[in-house]
């Protein structure tokens, strides 16, 4: 396909934090927004307050809860419909952190809630896409200049998945694991709630999810050229303060942003991180594929972003051969 269209960028979670904060640069760069929630209502009414009339006319909304695969397959073909031939980058941003939970919550298909919405939803999300993202115009109307661009898919990761960094080694409630992956291997039901099996850790969870999703790009990374797909991960920093931590303990709460100002100095704030993954989305700058981008953990003003090196939990070729063919049969798609 060669005609030339508008290019639109898509992505999960907009109501708040990191994925809110992505939106307003997207459109600096030329792109048009579409915005994935459980609640195109309230999606609405968090970018009015941070958008201009005339930047908001550059949104579409879709309503899609990750937690729930059939919605996500509707709301595919939605997507499909409305902007199919102009697809050009999906950023997986949305996600759940609920570290205090006594029993696993289940998503629609009775899967654990966390690896639910911040994995499989996305991965069936990405796979429904990826036709119609590999196949989109090539060329795109980037604030009325016409622009080559190879599409891309971008993952939220972060430093407590990646066992190669200080921040991945922390033993509570445990450093991110898939172990043998018996838990999916065995369908991932109650009362199964951990990819390895084992008993539930719902901070552990949490990390074994972005854990997945690190190993997502990764797998793409190998299953696709640069030049056809580029699919890349990052790490914005510490964004201390997002609702991503409202199921912590108020007191976490209080001082976990303070720690990470004024202690680590790993703090970065909901805009500069929102910059960051519209950058990583969408610059040649970043025309790289199965790179896992970071400023590192110590921010650093004038600092370069740079390719973290990645645990062997991520990259090892037969752990993330496995969580995809499993994740795929979970999902439905086999
Ligand atoms: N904050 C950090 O320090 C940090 C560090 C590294 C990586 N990250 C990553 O950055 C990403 C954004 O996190 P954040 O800190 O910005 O968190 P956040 O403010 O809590 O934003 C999470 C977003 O996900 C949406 N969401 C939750 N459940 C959903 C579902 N079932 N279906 C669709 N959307 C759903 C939320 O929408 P609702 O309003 O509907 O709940 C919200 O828009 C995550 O992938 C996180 O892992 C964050």
């Amino acid at each position: 396909m060669t005609d030339i269209k508008n290019g639109f960028a898509l992505i999960t979670g907009t109501t708040s934090g990191v994925g809110l904060n992505t939106v307003k640069p997207l459109i600096k760069y030329g792109w048009n927004v579409i915005a994935v929630n459980r609640s195109n209502k309230r999606a609405e009414q968090e970018l009015n307050k941070i958008l201009t009339n005339g930047e908001m006319k550059n949104v579409s909304f879709v309503e899609m809860d990750l937690s729930d695969l059939d919605d996500v397959r509707d709301g595919s073909k939605e997507i499909l419909d409305k902007f199919g031939e102009s697809l050009k980058i999906v950023i997986c941003n949305a996600a759940v952190y609920k570290p205090r939970l006594k029993r696993p919550e289940r998503s629609a298909q009775g899967f654990e809630r966390s690896m639910a919405v911040n994995h499989f939803g996305h991965f069936l999300l990405i796979h429904l896409l990826k036709e119609s993202l590999l196949s989109s115009v090539n060329k795109v109307d980037l604030k009325g200049k016409l622009s080559l661009f190879t599409p891309r898919i971008t993952i939220l990761g972060t430093v407590t998945a990646n066992y190669s960094e200080l921040g991945g080694k922390i033993p509570i409630p445990a450093p991110a694991d898939l172990g043998d992956l018996r838990g999916f291997e065995q369908g991932f039901l109650a009362p199964i709630s951990m990819a390895n099996g084992k008993k539930f850790k719902p901070g552990k969870a949490y990390k074994d999810s972005k854990l997945c999703n690190m190993i997502t790009v990764q797998e793409f990374a190998k299953r696709y050229p640069q030049e056809e797909l580029i699919c890349n991960s990052l790490y914005p920093g510490c964004v201390a303060n997002t609702k991503l931590f409202r199921d912590t303990p108020w007191l976490f709460r209080l001082l976990f942003p303070l720690f990470q100002k004024f202690i680590t100095g790993g703090y970065v704030t909901e805009k500069l991180a929102g910059e960051r993954v519209a950058l990583i989305a969408t610059s040649d700058r970043f025309y790289q594929t199965g790179v896992h981008w970071s400023w590192g953990n110590r921010q650093k003003s004038r600092r370069k972003a740079f390719s973290q090196r990645l645990s062997q939990r991520i990259v090892n070729p037969d752990t993330s051969k496995k969580a995809w063919e499993l994740s795929k049969k979970l999902v439905g798609l086999t």
